[in-house]
């Protein structure tokens, strides 16, 4: 998929758990290296990113937070975005009052997916060069780290379910914009992140034809992530069998110690269980190419938790297929 990070926005989502925000701070530490000044925003009350960059979020909430060179982290609180706007209309009105008013409650529960399109208004927002705030300068790319598949699907669909309600005035005219911006191939990029497992690839296909109802495109790319090498070919685990199955066998003449067959039936076991995992991976992505879908295999990190070192070799992995 090449140019996903010549957009002005990336939308990365899928089944929760599979590895979004680390793709997506992968991918934004990528576009930041070749040169393009990247913010990557999280939803809600998420701060992962700066950490993982062990960069400490501080700041109020939604604040930008420089993480590297070119590069910058911040999150967007659909709550709090609706409250801000509400709070706005109603003029001086403290947010702590409004917030606790029951006429905010009514108007939450009663304006389907206003919060998330003010939430996408301010996602539109970053990505013009020419910010509101005079003072902040623009970005190049921004990267939404959007919550899990249903959760994105509702921020994603939002110009159209509260456009439905708002259908002129200031309002609609963003739900405009922000629709055109997630409709436009050559300004946005939609990225599944997935698992090689049924589920979660059944959940990337089920969000491509999802996105092409809501925004008359599917999916720009798949990022299967941890995926398993194959470490063996066919002819290499037959043997491998054999040797599981050497019963008294012998090496140079001489009978192998008891504990030395044993040990090499649980080597042969294990092989041959990740050799098996890693063809059932296989099956799945092939689903995902079936379906026509753009794969990007990403391989599974041993090791302990995932820093700013082990971004970059997922990013020089993303490399060059982005
Ligand atoms: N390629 C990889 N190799 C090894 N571990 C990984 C890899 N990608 C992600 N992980 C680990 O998997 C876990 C989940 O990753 P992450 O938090 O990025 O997922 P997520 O999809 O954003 O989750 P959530 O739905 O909760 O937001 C983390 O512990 C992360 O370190
Ligand atoms: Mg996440």
């Amino acid at each position: 998929m090449e140019g996903l990070l010549e957009r002005d926005l990336v939308v990365v989502t899928g089944k929760g758990g599979v590895g979004k925000t680390t793709l997506a701070a992968s991918l934004a530490l990528l576009a930041s290296e070749r040169g393009a000044r990247t913010i990557v925003v999280e939803v809600g009350d998420q701060r992962r990113v700066p950490e993982l960059f062990g960069v400490a979020p501080d700041g109020e909430p939604g604040a930008e937070v420089e993480l590297a060179e070119r590069l910058w982290a911040t999150t967007i609180d659909p709550d709090r975005v609706l409250l801000e706007w509400v709070q706005e209309l109603g003029g001086r009105i403290p947010g702590k009052v409004l917030a606790g008013s029951s006429t905010f409650q009514y108007f939450a529960a009663a304006a389907p997916g206003a919060k998330e399109l003010f939430a996408m208004v301010k996602v539109w927002e970053l990505t013009q060069g020419k910010r509101w705030k005079r003072r902040a300068r623009g970005y190049d790319l921004v990267i939404l780290d959007a919550p899990a598949t249903g959760h994105a699907l509702g921020l994603l669909r939002s110009p159209q379910t509260f456009g439905a309600i708002a259908r002129v005035g200031p309002v609609a005219a963003q739900a405009d914009r922000v629709q055109d911006l997630l409709g436009d191939r050559r300004r946005s990029a939609h990225v599944a992140v997935s698992h090689a497992s049924e589920m979660a690839v059944s959940e990337a296909i089920e969000l491509d034809g999802a996105l092409r109802e809501a925004l008359g495109r599917g999916l720009d790319a798949v990022l299967v992530n941890a995926v398993l090498p194959r470490r063996f070919s066919a002819q290499e685990m037959a043997r491998i069998a054999k040797l599981d199955g050497a019963d008294g066998s012998r090496s140079g003449g001489r009978r192998t110690a008891r504990s030395d067959r044993e040990l090499l039936r649980a080597a042969a076991h294990a092989a041959h269980s990740v050799h098996e995992r890693a063809r059932l991976q296989q099956n799945q992505v092939a689903r995902l190419r079936r379906h026509e879908l753009e794969v990007v295999s990403v391989p599974f990190l041993w090791g302990a938790a995932l820093d700013r070192a082990a971004l970059a070799r997922l990013a020089g992995q993303l490399d060059p297929r982005v």
